[in-house]
């Protein structure tokens, strides 16, 4: 039997065949720790013989007993969540510091009170802190419980005495292990007290809600290093300039991850938006050259959006691209469609793209409605108001067909839109009265529906 070396990094986690004084993928000094392996050379084929007893069960035989759910009394939250928070589940809600994840948190502790006791365990805040905010939000649950600690030593034997239904841990970077050597934040120590909390919830049958903060340049710690441990990823983004905010699932073992809630952030927190698209709308201005309204599909759920744009003549040797709720890469690729096959000269502009109200829009569907934004603006002419637009665009400069076009259609209806832009081979059966459908075949249509 050999034994080899290699080093831990325990900041970062990053594992070395060498050592060396700075870590040479976090690069914090004197990190690296050294760890034995010890290797087995003498035997490269095992054989095995049948076990004595099978303790694989069939799939048809395994009893499951219903989980409960326990509503969070915030439909919106609650939808994201597959149906409210399952029983012994680990679920992490992520997002930027200040963007209202604690607020969240403590405001649902009201209605799942009535479900157990619930434990919020704050190593950001003390409790008295905690306190004047839970007063200011209207919680006065009897059955919630304080903790003002971060050492998960102390944390689990609390939840061991106290048996609460529901555990909130804010945040995973202040929570360490003191057997762990590296600081409160690191790779390790994150992953550490997570899997920490994770065998409480199964052991205990307890829920667990873990705040974890995210970086706009994805600082190590994040909740990416968490994804695979615990049972559904919840991301709270939004602007912190604008007032609403919206939850999405990136994973979730108990639904689907197609759900956004949205929420309006006021004096008393977080308020519910059921019509989110007259939100999205409301403050659209009329007339004006560079704005296109999208009906876009945010789940099992059309929203209405509205898509801006500006281009002027740039100053700068390379024209400047900013692009706010739609990606990067999908912009330049409908600029470049535009300059190829319209011949419109986008390179010696500037483009700013922005989506109102903080959404952000990952659907092709938008790219009629970018396209029609960026034309609008390019020729100052306005897209008529009571037009919205939706519908994939290829590289040939075609209109491709999008999914759940009857969705969208009345939903824009609903809203009060009559001309409705969409691709060419969508086939429409019911036509809601008074709205009329304009049907592309390419973005040269685009310019007729304009007038340009
Ligand atoms: P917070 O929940 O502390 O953010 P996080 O836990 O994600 O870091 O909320 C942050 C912001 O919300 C804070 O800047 C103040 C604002 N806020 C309100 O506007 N109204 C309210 O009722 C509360 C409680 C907070
Ligand atoms: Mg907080």
């Amino acid at each position: 039997m050999a034994k080899k070396s290699f080093y831990v990094c325990n900041n970062c986690g990053s594992v070395q065949q060498k050592w060396y004084g700075k870590c040479p993928d976090c690069g914090e000094w004197n990190t690296l720790e050294e760890r034995e392996n010890e290797i087995k050379t003498e035997k490269k084929h095992k054989t095995f013989s049948a076990a004595k007893t099978i303790s694989a069960t069939p799939l048809n035989r395994i009893e499951v007993s219903s989980r409960m759910r326990f509503s969070t009394g915030l439909e919106e939250f609650d939808r994201v969540l597959g149906g409210g928070i399952v029983e012994g589940s680990v679920t992490l809600l992520a997002g930027e510091p200040g963007i209202g994840k604690s607020t969240l948190l403590l405001q649902i502790c009201n209605e799942i009170a009535r479900f157990g006791t619930i434990l919020y365990v704050s190593g950001e805040e003390s409790s008295a802190q905690i306190k004047l905010r839970a007063k200011r939000l209207g919680v006065e649950a009897e059955e919630l419980y304080i903790l003002s600690e971060t050492n998960m030593n102390k944390i689990i034997p609390e939840i061991n005495a106290l048996r609460p239904k529901i555990v909130i841990i804010d945040s995973i970077q202040t929570m360490y292990d003191d057997d762990v050597a590296s600081a409160p934040g690191s790779v390790t120590q994150v992953k550490q007290s997570a899997m920490m909390l994770m065998q409480e919830a199964k052991t205990e049958n307890v829920s667990i809600l873990i705040v974890g903060h995210v970086n706009k340049d994805g600082a190590i710690a994040g909740p990416k290093v968490l994804e695979h441990i615990v049972d559904a990823v919840l991301y709270f983004d939004g602007d912190r300039q604008h007032a609403y905010r919206m939850i999405h699932a990136a994973k979730n073992r108990f639904g689907s991850t197609n759900e956004i809630g949205v929420f309006e952030m006021g004096s008393v927190g977080l308020i519910q938006v059921e019509n989110p698209s007259a939100v999205l709308l409301s403050q659209r201005p009329r007339g004006v050259s560079g704005s296109c309204a999208v009906c876009v599909m945010e789940g099992s759920r059309p929203l209405l959006a509205e898509v801006q744009a500006l281009s002027s003549s740039t100053v700068y040797p390379s024209p400047k691209r900013t692009s706010q709720g739609i990606d990067f890469n999908r912009l330049a690729l409908i600029l470049a469609v535009l300059e190829k096959r319209l011949g419109y000269r986008f390179s010696a502009n500037d483009v700013y793209i922005n989506v109102a109200g903080g959404l952000r829009i990952e659907e092709p569907a938008v790219d009629l409605a970018l396209a029609l934004s960026l034309i609008s603006s390019y020729k100052n002419v306005a897209v008529p108001e009571d037009a919205v637009a939706f519908g994939e665009i290829g590289l040939a400069g075609e209109c491709r067909s999008v999914p759940n076009i009857e969705q969208r259609i009345s939903e824009a209806a609903r809203m009060g839109f009559s001309k409705i832009v969409l691709p060419k081979r969508c086939t429409v059966k019911n036509v809601p009265d008074g709205v009329e459908l304009i049907k592309v075949q390419g973005i040269f249509d685009l310019l007729g529906f304009l007038g340009v």
